[in-house]
Parts: C-alpha cells; sequence; structure tokens
C-alpha cells in the first residue's frame, strides 16, 4: 500500500444533494485507515488560493482540517459544507502549479474530487503532475455516461416530482396545463425520468426526436374526455440547442402555442437550481456513502486517475480518460484523436455501452409516450 500522510476532498462545479454524504464517508473511511483529512475549501479554487482562516468573515480557510466530527450530521444535509466553484483559472499551469504547491505545502499526497467532467478533467491534470486524484460523480444531471447514477441526481428528481405534483394540484382545480422547464444541462435523464413520474402529457428531451403536433394532439384528445390538468416537462438541453439555432424563449414560446393549439390556459414554469438544493434522499446518500468508501480504498490502495461508477447496482471504478471520451461518444462529440489512446477491442466496448444505454433511454422515452397518450376515443 502507498504511504499516504493525508488527503484532500474538494467538491467542485456545480453543487448536488449528497455532496455532504460523500465528504463524510470519504472522511470517515480515510480516517478509519490512519489516513488524516483536508476539506477543501470552494474546489479547486480553494487547492490554487490556500487562504488562511479570517476569524473577523468567518471564513475557514481553504483547508480545513476534518476530523470524524467534522463530518457528523452532514449525510443528512443538501449543499456542500466544502462549498463549490468552478475554477477558470485552474485551466491554466500557472493555476495548475499553484494547486500542486498547496498540496506540497500541506503534504497532501493524494485528492478525491467529487463533481462532474470538468471536476474530472482537473483530476486529471492532477494526477499527470504527481498528485494522484480519484474522482466521485455528483452532479443533478446524471451525464456521466460511465454510472448508471451520478450523485445528487435521485434527490433532484424527487423534488422536481414533488415540485409538478403541486402543479398538477393547481392545474386540475384550473383546468390548465404547465410548461416545465428543468435542469441537465444538455442530458434528458431529469425531465424524462420525472416526465413519466409526474404522469406528463408530453416530454421533450434533445436524446430523441419529439413533435410539438404530437404533444398538442394528445391533449385535445384527453380534453375531450374529459381530463382537466395538463403538464409537459421539457429538459433545458432543447432550449440550449434551440438557442444555438438562434432560438430564444423556446420553452415560453411553446407554452403559448400550446395554449393556442389546444384551448387550454398553460402557464410556464422554471424551477432551475431548486432542484440542487434540498436534503438527500436515501438513495443518494447510499450511492455516496458507497462511492467515498470506494474513493479511499482505491486512493490508498495506490490507484489513481479512475472515476467511481455505480453500474448495474455494482460499485465499479473506470479509468477517468475512457470515461470521458465514453461521455464525448455517447452524447455524438467524439474530436479527431480521442480514440487514438484505445485499443480496437476497447472502442468496440465503448461502442456497445453506448449502444445499450441509448437504447434503455429510447425504451423509457418510448414507455413515457405510450403511458402519458390519450389515443383518440
Ligand atoms: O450541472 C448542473 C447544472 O445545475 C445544470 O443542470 C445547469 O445547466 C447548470 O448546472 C447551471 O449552472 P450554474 O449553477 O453555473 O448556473
Amino acid at each position: 500500500m502507498a504511504e499516504f500522510r493525508n488527503i484532500g476532498v474538494l467538491t467542485s462545479g456545480g453543487d448536488a444533494p449528497g455532496m455532504n454524504a460523500t465528504v463524510r464517508a470519504v472522511t470517515r473511511a480515510a480516517l478509519a485507515q490512519g489516513v488524516q483529512v483536508y476539506g477543501i475549501y470552494e474546489g479547486y479554487q480553494g487547492l490554487m488560493d490556500d487562504l488562511p482562516a479570517d476569524p473577523v468573515t468567518h471564513f475557514p480557510g481553504s483547508l480545513i482540517k476534518l476530523d470524524a466530527y467534522a463530518v457528523t450530521n452532514i449525510i443528512n444535509h443538501g449543499a456542500t459544507i466544502l462549498k463549490s466553484a468552478r475554477a477558470v483559472d485552474f485551466k491554466t499551469e500557472e493555476g495548475m502549479q499553484k494547486a500542486i504547491a498547496t498540496c506540497k505545502r500541506h503534504n497532501i499526497d493524494g485528492i478525491i474530487a467529487i463533481g462532474g467532467d470538468g471536476t474530472f478533467r482537473g483530476a486529471t491534470d492532477l494526477t499527470n503532475r504527481g498528485i494522484p486524484c480519484i474522482g466521485l460523480p455528483g452532479t443533478i444531471d446524471n451525464d456521466i455516461t460511465a454510472t448508471d447514477e451520478s450523485i445528487g441526481f435521485d434527490t433532484a428528481m424527487n423534488t422536481c416530482v414533488s415540485l409538478i405534483d403541486k402543479l398538477r394540484d393547481t392545474c386540475e382545480s384550473h383546468a390548465r396545463c404547465n410548461v416545465v422547464e428543468v435542469m441537465g444541462r444538455n442530458a434528458g435523464y431529469v425531465a424524462l425520468e420525472t416526465g413519466i413520474a409526474v404522469g406528463a402529457s408530453g416530454i421533450m428531451v434533445c436524446e430523441c426526436p419529439y413533435s410539438e403536433e404530437e404533444i398538442f394532439e394528445n391533449i385535445i384528445n384527453a380534453k375531450k374526455q374529459g381530463k382537466r390538468s395538463f403538464v409537459v416537462v421539457i429538459a433545458e438541453g432543447v432550449k440550449f440547442a434551440k438557442e444555438d439555432a438562434g432560438i430564444k424563449n423556446y420553452c415560453e414560446d411553446f407554452a403559448k402555442r400550446l395554449e393556442a393549439a389546444t384551448g387550454v390556459e398553460t402557464k410556464f414554469c422554471r424551477p432551475a437550481h431548486i432542484l440542487r438544493g434540498g436534503d438527500p434522499t436515501l438513495r443518494d446518500r447510499l450511492l455516496a456513502s458507497r462511492m467515498g468508501y470506494e474513493a479511499v480504498r482505491l486512493l490508498l490502495e495506490g490507484k489513481s486517475k479512475l472515476v467511481v461508477c455505480e453500474q448495474k447496482g455494482d460499485i465499479v471504478s473506470v479509468d477517468i480518460n475512457y470515461a470521458l471520451i465514453l461521455d464525448r461518444m455517447y452524447k455524438n462529440k467524439l474530436k479527431p484523436g480521442d480514440l487514438d489512446a484505445f485499443t480496437a477491442e476497447q472502442q468496440a466496448e465503448m461502442r456497445a455501452f453506448c449502444e445499450v444505454k441509448k437504447k434503455e433511454f429510447d425504451e423509457m422515452y418510448n414507455v413515457s409516450k405510450v403511458i402519458g397518450a390519450y389515443p383518440e376515443a
């Protein structure tokens, strides 16, 4: 086993419920092995800045020594006690060198980084410069292809379902429709799964073809058969794609078109960052705990540049570069040369993995359409 004096743990990028549970698991698992833990405040930014504590502003310092008690009673809370930031300077060599100097100053021999793909790129760069890192997927978007679920996704979906259920109540009273745009960046998982769970009459995601007309027809047919309340869920990625094509306010304007086409009064709602807050669900606490434990085990075993994933219920680890390229493959964003580092066998394995994942998504979308539909009576 490699010798570790201290390890660092940080949360980076968009926060996600369950990040605290992950910090707790990492801290307790490391302490159990006699390794001390530094919580790094504000992600990679804190690692670069290494600022001292300031009792006047209550700033705790960029590096906080975490003992077992420091992470007590945080498993049940949203947000991240370590705070988060999107550290732009960390992408520069200068920023990277500052981070490495901080690690050297504090005898930090390895880092566990919780976040999304940007966080993993940072972890790779640090590992390449001699600080071994392990990544943990913490994002509500569930857009890390290599893992079936990311930490925060389940909570975000439950929050979304509970919000839309409330909208449903008032829609039912007033015979209205609500068009709801939900976060997820370019991935449609939050929209699709919550859309199914709230019984949406229409779901729009970038991954599958959708038709406004079909949604209007569905609502018209359902209204004829007595249905009073309607919900349509749109992934924010659809809006981003429209913006790229020069179309602004797509979701708001869709709500107006829906009202005109169906005669159903329609409201628009964007819960936005509300989905990022709140106490984590059991599923997220469990995932965070299992993944945090595994990350420490791998790091202390001398492994690095891995991202811990959940695949078919098992906690596994995947090479970070493999995971990042798999992501690009799944999202049809491969760049020339991306696959050069992989053998023909690995490439075939990646393609097969993406095909299965896409098939599962398509099947789920198909289910949503069939059970959300009111065929003509
Ligand atoms: O990646 C998480 C996420 O909440 C996305 O769903 C969303 O598009 C983005 O972050 C919002 O970013 P910010 O918090 O920087 O506004």
